[in-house]
């Protein structure tokens, strides 16, 4: 039915229907990432990736004879149902160690489709009188490196998020000499392999694959748990590389338009974030930050006296501001309190509040997560707003209510040279009239595992409970 698509080897003339199909698959990828950016267009951008996808792989499938269809159908149902069920069951906030254990398995895909392109050349359509040309060994050496790299430093970075290894980093003595002399090594290694005549190439390969899995894990042991995000979408970046060398070595040119795109998009999400954080992006690579603090890290901490409020007083008090400004954080996600805090705005409104939101955006878990989660409890996109846009507005707002937040709203950022979140751009929730702030115990920290003076100021009211629990009763409150 479909022989006009005829089979053909990885490097061989590329059919104009082949490249036809892989180019529009490649116009709804684009088509995919920008409807993504916004909440609003997010479905529709969902589907042009599924439908790009499926064009693609149906595309592939139906012009190679690589593997047999039978032996890629059971696999394809092996992996999707292993995918289906653990995102069925996964917690919106395990989200991140979920990605990171996904780009692992990208990384590793690079790292055997590189070998078995080695080991069977013909197949790949590689090999040229007698041995593969020097081209294609880069193209093989650089996506074995990327895949080994993007696979071990997924693998930490997922130990890292999920605590199976402390989030402090651990620094070793000469650690950017130790990183330089292993890429250089890595680099040279790939030029020798590439003019090595055949019979000398499986010493430099092995080298190459095995340094490039130990940089994997020594670039990113040292990155501390504060600077977590960012390496999550450096590995996203990373994995994308890794798939278009692949796309390289199998002559797949869809493969290679989406591991570019995957590749730049993380690379542009890892910039962002390090702005969001005034980081600097070669120092998160080079490590070391958040030694003093580090994901969860509980410290001895002076008694402060700091005021305790109920919802009672809480919903008295907002029902008589003029303009209300949210401020949801990691907690609100944990609580799943985005429902009741969507009542509480509609309860607010009804009675002429004027209520907004305010995401940063490092705020929970992931990027997008706050917004994520609001737009499910069908909060008006209207109302949510970005740092820069919404922080000159908090010297004319009544109430700050902060919810499950810390870090991103913790001074500390702006005055403190020796906090871990030093420099981070953080909400101006001092200047509000009054804050509220709902976490559970005094004791609880957050991601840095500093205090906040927040706590303590005169205008903060502690509402001590689970999210959720306490914008329930204040919704009460606000209803009787
Ligand atoms: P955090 O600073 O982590 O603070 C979370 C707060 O929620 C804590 O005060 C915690 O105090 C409270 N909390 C937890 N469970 C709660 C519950 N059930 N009910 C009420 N409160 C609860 O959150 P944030 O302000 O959103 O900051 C995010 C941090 O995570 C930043 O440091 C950021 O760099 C980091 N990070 C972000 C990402 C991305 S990409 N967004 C990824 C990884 C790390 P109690 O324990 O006392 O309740």
């Amino acid at each position: 039915m479909l022989s006009f698509l005829a089979a053909g080897s990885a490097h061989g003339p590329v059919n104009p229907w082949v490249a036809l199909a892989y180019l529009v698959s490649g116009i709804l990828f684009i088509l995919a990432l920008r409807g993504l950016s916004h909440p609003t267009t997010s479905r529709a951008g969902n589907r042009f990736g599924m439908v790009g996808m499926l064009i693609a792989m149906v595309t592939t499938l139906v012009t190679h004879d690589i593997a047999n269809i039978i032996e890629i159908g059971i696999a394809i149902l092996i992996g999707g149902l292993i995918g289906f069920t653990i995102a069925r069951r996964i917690a919106m906030t395990a989200m991140p160690e979920l990605v990171a254990a996904f780009h692992s398995l990208v990384g590793l895909a690079a790292v055997l489709v590189g070998w078995a392109a080695y080991l069977n050349p013909d197949a790949f359509g590689l090999l040229v009188d007698g041995g593969i040309a020097p081209v294609s060994k880069i193209e093989m050496g650089l996506g074995i490196a990327i895949g080994a790299i993007t696979f071990s430093g997924s693998v930490i970075a997922f130990a890292k998020l999920s605590g199976k290894m402390s989030g402090s980093p651990i620094i070793l003595p000469l650690r950017h000499v130790i990183n330089l002399g292993t890429l250089a090594a890595i680099i040279v290694l790939t030029a020798l392999f590439a003019m090595a005549a055949p019979a000398e190439t499986l010493p430099l390969i092995v080298a190459l694959t095995v340094l490039a899995f130990i940089i994997g894990f020594l670039l990113i042991i040292p990155i501390g748990g504060a600077d977590m995000p960012v390496v999550v979408s450096m590995l996203n970046s990373y994995s994308g590389w890794a798939a278009a060398a692949m796309g390289f070595t199998l002559g797949n040119t869809a493969m290679i338009i989406t591991g570019a795109l995957v590749g730049s998009s993380g690379a542009i999400l890892s910039y962002i974030m390090c702005r969001a954080m005034n980081r600097s992006f070669i120092s998160v690579i080079a490590g070391g930050f958040g030694a003093d603090g580090g994901s969860g890290g509980g410290e001895a901490r002076e008694q402060r006296p700091y005021k305790q409020g109920s919802a009672d007083d809480a919903a008295f008090m907002l029902s008589q501001a003029e303009n209300v400004i949210v401020i949801p954080g990691y907690g609100m996600a944990v609580a799943q309190a985005q429902h009741a805090l969507r009542e509480m705005t509609d309860l607010l409104e009804e009675q002429g509040v004027n209520v907004k939101f305010a995401i940063h955006p490092v705020a929970g878990r992931m990027p997008g997560h706050m917004n994520v989660l609001l737009a499910e409890a069908s909060v008006d996109y209207d109302k949510v707003f970005e740092l820069e846009d919404i922080n000159s507005e908090f010297a004319q707002c009544d109430v700050a209510f902060i919810i499950g937040a810390n870090d991103v709203v913790n001074p500390a950022a702006k005055t403190d040279k020796s906090s871990p979140i030093y420099g981070m751009p953080v909400f101006d929730v001092d200047k509000a009239k009054q804050v509220f702030f709902i976490k559970r115990s005094m004791g609880g920290v957050g991601y840095a595992g500093v205090d906040n003076d927040v706590f303590y100021m005169d205008q903060t009211m502690m509402l001590l409970s689970d999210a959720k629990k306490m914008v329930e009763e204040i919704n009460k409150s606000l209803g009787d």
